[in-house]
């Protein structure tokens, strides 16, 4: 069957992985058929349109879509292109696996770290909401509402039920914000009630985070409003070996996109260092959701092997390999196999 999936390289670094993870997933012998449309900074600086009409049209027309990182601006400028897209498709759950990988050396050697983060992903503080009152008075609003707050319970506990998880830890600041992370909390007490077989438990996001860092073995599913998500998913990267290894997805009913943690990484784009394991594992979800389980299943395994082997692995994590060697070394190991 021909999968017809959107591509969306980016910008940055984006370019580079996303040509890696096309030749990985060709390697792989499943059928797709690419739509590659633009979304860069460039693009959007040049014709003032942040969403141009060919990529929503794309992904309406595929449902479907891999994506690279896409700059924006810090403290000007257009909107995040990416949030834009989260809400414009209403791509509510951004779910993000963080597991050890063998080879890549990092302070808990001797744990297996496998947890994966539930963000929700259309409100909160990304709700773009800000208005400056008067001259140097701004505030920028949060929003948190019981339909989102639910329905990204409802994700993180049906997947942790489907996949024989044990717990579910609720990320939040309800001492503070009683309202709003109250109502999220709430939301998932209630979404937790329907599922006693697994653990239900919650933490301050401060804690949570001093807790990461300290004794991250403890983590099974994580869920939480967007910012905490945002952040907490860049500190769990670290423990792993950073951000060239984490993928994630964003799903919404009716569209998916799968796209790395990391952003465009503009230190080194252009060099052929940047590492592209987390989008290609990001390919691995995609051809998961594309209940394409045997070559999900086959790339994933490339990919440990590779990390394994250890001798084509890139900068970031201690290597000398480049973008395209670390995929070439992937590819002989699904040839292999
Ligand atoms: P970043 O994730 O791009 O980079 C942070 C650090 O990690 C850098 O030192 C970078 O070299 C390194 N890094 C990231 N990915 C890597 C990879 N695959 N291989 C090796 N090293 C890697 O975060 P930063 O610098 O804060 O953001 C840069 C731009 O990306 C900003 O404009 C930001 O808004 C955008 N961004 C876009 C995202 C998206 O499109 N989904 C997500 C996050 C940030």
């Amino acid at each position: 069957m021909t999968h017809l999936v959107t591509l969306i390289p980016g910008d940055g670094i984006g370019p580079e992985v996303a040509a890696a993870t096309e030749r990985v997933l060709a390697a792989t012998g499943v059928d797709i058929q690419w739509d590659r449309v633009e979304l860069s900074a460039d693009r959007i600086r040049a014709t003032g349109e942040s969403l141009p009409a060919d990529v929503l049209a794309s992904l309406e027309k595929t449902k479907v879509g891999l994506k690279g990182p896409v700059t924006t601006p810090v403290g000007e400028g257009f909107q995040s292109v990416n949030v834009a897209l989260r809400k414009r498709l209403d791509l509510y759950a951004n779910v993000r696996p963080v597991k050890s990988m063998p080879g890549i050396h990092t302070r808990f050697d001797d744990v297996d770290l496998d947890m994966v983060i539930f963000r929700e992903n259309t409100e909160d503080l990304y709700a773009g909401m800000e208005h400056e009152v008067v001259t140097d008075v701004i505030t920028s609003i949060k929003v948190i509402t019981r339909t989102a707050s639910a329905r990204i319970a409802r994700a993180a506990f049906r997947f942790g039920s489907r996949h024989l998880r044990k717990k579910v830890t609720a990320v939040h600041k309800a001492n503070i914000m009683k309202l709003a992370d109250g109502l999220f909390l709430r939301c998932c007490r209630e979404v937790a009630a329907d599922y006693p077989h697994l653990v239900y438990n919650e933490l301050i996001v401060d804690n949570a985070s001093m807790q990461l860092v300290s004794r991250p073995e403890q983590f099974d599913i994580l869920v939480m409003p967007n910012l905490y998500g945002d952040i907490l998913s860049d500190l769990a990267a670290g423990l792993v070996g950073g951000l060239g290894v984490v993928p994630g997805a964003n799903l919404g009913d009716n569209h998916a996109i799968f796209e790395s943690v990391h952003g465009s990484a503009p230190d080194i784009a252009g060099k052929g260092l940047a590492n592209p394991t987390a989008l290609i594992l990001s390919s691995v979800m995609m051809l998961e959701y594309l209940k394409e389980f045997e070559a999900a299943k086959a790339l994933h395994a490339a990919i440990r092997e590779t990390y394994k082997e250890g001798d084509s692995l890139t900068g970031d994590v201690k290597g000398t390999a480049s973008t395209m060697q670390f995929a070439d070394a992937v590819i002989r190991h699904i040839k292999r196999a």
